[in-house]
Order: C-alpha cells, then sequence, then structure tokens
C-alpha cells in the first residue's frame, strides 16, 4: 500500500490549476452525511489532440480495491470521448508498474521526458 507523500501546494494556485484543467475527477465514497473523497486525478492538455495525466491519487485507506485502477480507466474513457487518443503521464518511480499493468508504454520509441524548474 501507498500514502500520498506529495508536497503541499497553495491552495489558491491549486484552485486556479483545477480550474484551467480539461479533466478534473474525483471518486467519493457515497454517504448521505459524511460523503469521502477516495480518489482524485485531472488532466490538461490543448483538448483537442494531448491530454496529459496528473495527481492521481487514491487515499490510502481504500488503496489496494481496484478503485485506482477503475479511476484511470474512467479518464481514459472520458478523454477518448472529447476526441484525445495521445496521453501522457510522469509516473513517480515506484508506481511504473501500476501504469504498465494497464497497458501504458514506457517512453515509447527511446523518447524521454525532461523537466526545467523556475528557481
Ligand atoms: C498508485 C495508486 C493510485 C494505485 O491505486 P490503487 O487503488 O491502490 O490500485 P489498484 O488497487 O487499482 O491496483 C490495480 C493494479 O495495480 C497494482 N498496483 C497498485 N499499486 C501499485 C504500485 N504502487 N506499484 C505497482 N503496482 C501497483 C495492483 O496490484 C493491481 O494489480 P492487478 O490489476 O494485477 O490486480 C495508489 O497506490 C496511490 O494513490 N498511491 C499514492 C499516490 C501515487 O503514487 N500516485 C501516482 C503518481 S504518478
Amino acid at each position: 500500500m501507498q500514502t500520498v507523500g506529495w508536497s503541499r501546494r497553495p491552495i489558491r494556485r491549486v484552485k486556479r490549476a483545477l480550474d484551467f484543467s480539461i479533466l478534473v475527477v474525483g471518486l467519493w465514497r457515497h454517504d448521505d452525511k459524511f460523503p469521502r473523497l477516495v480518489g482524485f486525478a485531472r488532466c490538461t492538455g490543448d483538448g483537442i489532440l494531448e491530454a496529459t495525466v496528473w495527481d492521481v491519487a487514491i487515499n490510502p485507506v481504500y488503496q489496494g480495491l481496484g478503485l485506482g485502477k477503475e479511476l484511470m480507466k474512467y479518464v481514459l474513457k472520458e478523454l477518448k470521448n472529447i476526441g484525445i487518443s495521445k496521453v501522457t503521464l510522469f509516473a513517480d518511480a515506484e508506481v511504473v508498474s501500476f501504469y504498465k499493468r494497464q497497458g501504458w508504454t514506457l517512453e515509447p520509441r527511446g523518447s524521454k521526458c525532461a523537466f526545467w524548474y523556475a528557481n
């Protein structure tokens, strides 16, 4: 089981990022009194040709139950419905096989990802 150990991000910037995302998916546990956010994923992109998946997470209490897989299936189905056929993501090293099991190709045709940080 994995916990989510990402660094905190300023809430106002997160809200803006969600506003600019082309798909935001929350997976909720149904409960009239205490609905709980169980999973989350979002995508950025041009809305036509390409999308990138970010912030995939399942609440640690609910990990290992197949929800992450279903969440990713849903995300890809929604992107396909929009007409997007090329989807990328940046996987944390320890979850690469989570994506590979679901048919993702690691760095196809020798492509490599690169990062640039402004600081
Ligand atoms: C990665 C994560 C989303 C998986 O969600 P989950 O609901 O626990 O995964 P599932 O139960 O749907 O597992 C689906 C399959 O992936 C496998 N799997 C689950 N977590 C895995 C991991 N960390 N590494 C490799 N395989 C994993 C499962 O064994 C299962 O295999 P199966 O289909 O052969 O039975 C979840 O562990 C998580 O939120 N982790 C912390 C945040 C994170 O790392 N997100 C990804 C950032 S790139």
